[in-house]
């Protein structure tokens, strides 16, 4: 470990967060090694994502890519995407199939297993050039990482540190992450976006359970969610995950949402024209129509109704990610609930009904803490600590998402 200090914090606590966090790009570069290639598991894909022997898909940690694939024995392999002779992408398809994985820019060609196997003009041209006789096949592979799956779900880490999957998510976070994934899944859609901030500003609008029914005029207008009706916060003992829950109450009374004369609270009795958009079916049989999940780093589950999907949050710069929405429903869904899954699916996504508006959200807090040196942002909604809460009037899942960044970052 390096000694670099990264930016340097006003307290031990978890109430005051440096607004150069998200600015710093020392900072952003020592993220890239502290966390992403941390003792720290990254969500990759779906296993079937790389449903058959010789299955590949292209993801990424952090800012480096990575290829996952299911090699010709059948066993989950994930490695670097970046040839070992002179660092080109080695494989630029999203997903396929395939033998080999061979360079464009040589064509050195590697296994499933990342082993390179071939080199071209290795042995030079008739009896001249060729790689010189210290070079070994062996030594040459591609970077390989460690893998996990965990209830239809592929991880990787870069760390021989981090601890066993379900020991890194702790019990409730494994029975929430299975509650909505737990069955055969099916891909029934994909988008990517841009945000225009740095990725942590995403992450803590993710885990910011005070936000959706005051920003989000969809959620309180229709009532699919206010912080009115029952629901909590569950957090992991280490405050690295979280999860948000709550049960859509049509009937609730209206007053708390009256005195706090909300932008996201409008008279005048609008209704939607297909009121199916937001009707869901119980799937779990516990009541809770929408739970959001966040697992350190960045990874999300969502299930809002019978919408359901995971995402990943991929930094590009300091400034910038992207985010990578994956819809999801179970294999033996009949078509009406398919459809059902697809239509609610509008409510998330670059241009959904509510996930817009948190796109131009955390774009609006990177363009005004430009420049800003000393200041913080403030984090004292329910309290100052990391704990389990039954209220979502609160902050706790977002200094827990803090507690382990730092953790992480200040060892
Ligand atoms: S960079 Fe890949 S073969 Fe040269
Ligand atoms: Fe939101």
């Amino acid at each position: 470990m390096d000694d670099r200090a990264g930016v340097s914090w006003p307290s031990e606590g978890l109430t005051q967060i440096p607004y150069r966090l998200y600015t710093d790009a020392d900072q952003y570069a020592l993220e890239q090694e502290r966390i992403f290639k941390g003792p720290v598991w990254h969500y990759l894909c779906l296993a079937n994502e790389i449903p058959e022997n010789g299955s590949f898909f292209a993801s990424g940690i952090g800012e480096t890519p990575i290829l996952v694939t299911r090699d010709e024995t059948g066993t989950i392999n994930a490695m670097v995407n970046r040839c070992a002779h002179r660092g080109a992408l080695l494989c630029m398809e999203r997903r396929g199939k395939a033998k080999l994985l061979s360079c464009v820019y040589h064509n050195w060609s590697y296994d499933l297993k990342g082993n390179l196997r071939s080199v071209a003009f290795k042995n030079g041209v008739k009896g001249q050039g060729g790689m010189s006789p210290g070079f070994e096949m062996e030594a040459h592979g591609l970077r390989k990482l460690r893998v996990a799956e965990f209830s239809g779900l592929i991880f990787g880490t870069f760390s021989d540190e981090t601890p066993p999957i379900e020991e890194y998510f702790g019990a409730e976070i494994s029975r929430c992450i299975k509650r909505v994934l737990g069955r055969p899944l099916r891909v029934i859609g994909r988008n990517t976006q841009v945000l225009h901030s740095n990725w942590k500003i995403y992450m803590e609008n993710v885990k910011d359970s005070y936000h959706a029914s005051i920003l989000h005029l969809f959620f309180t207008t229709f009532r699919l969610n206010r912080l009115t009706t029952k629901g909590g916060i569950i957090m992991a003992p280490s405050g690295a995950h979280h999860v948000s829950y709550s049960m859509m109450d049509a009937t609730i009374d209206n007053a708390d949402y009256k005195d706090q004369k909300l932008r996201a609270d409008k008279e005048g009795g609008l209704s939607l024209a297909d009121p199916s958009l937001i009707e869901g079916v119980d799937e779990n049989g516990d009541g809770i129509t929408l739970q959001i999940l966040a697992a350190f780093p960045t990874f999300i589950v969502q299930q809002i109704q019978n919408a359901i999907a995971v995402r990943q949050v991929l930094p590009r710069g300091v400034d910038q990610c992207e985010l990578v929405w994956t819809y999801l429903g179970y294999i033996g869904d009949d078509a009406e609930m398919t459809a059902r899954r697809v239509k609610q699916g509008n409510l998330v996504g670059p241009a959904g009904y509510i996930s817009l508006e948190d796109g131009a959200v955390v774009g609006l807090v990177q363009r005004a803490i430009q420049g800003v040196e000393e200041d913080c942002e403030i984090m004292m909604m329910g309290g100052t600590g990391v704990e389990t809460q039954p209220f979502r009037t609160t902050e706790t899942a977002i200094r827990g998402f803090w507690k382990k960044y730092r953790e992480l970052m200040e060892p």
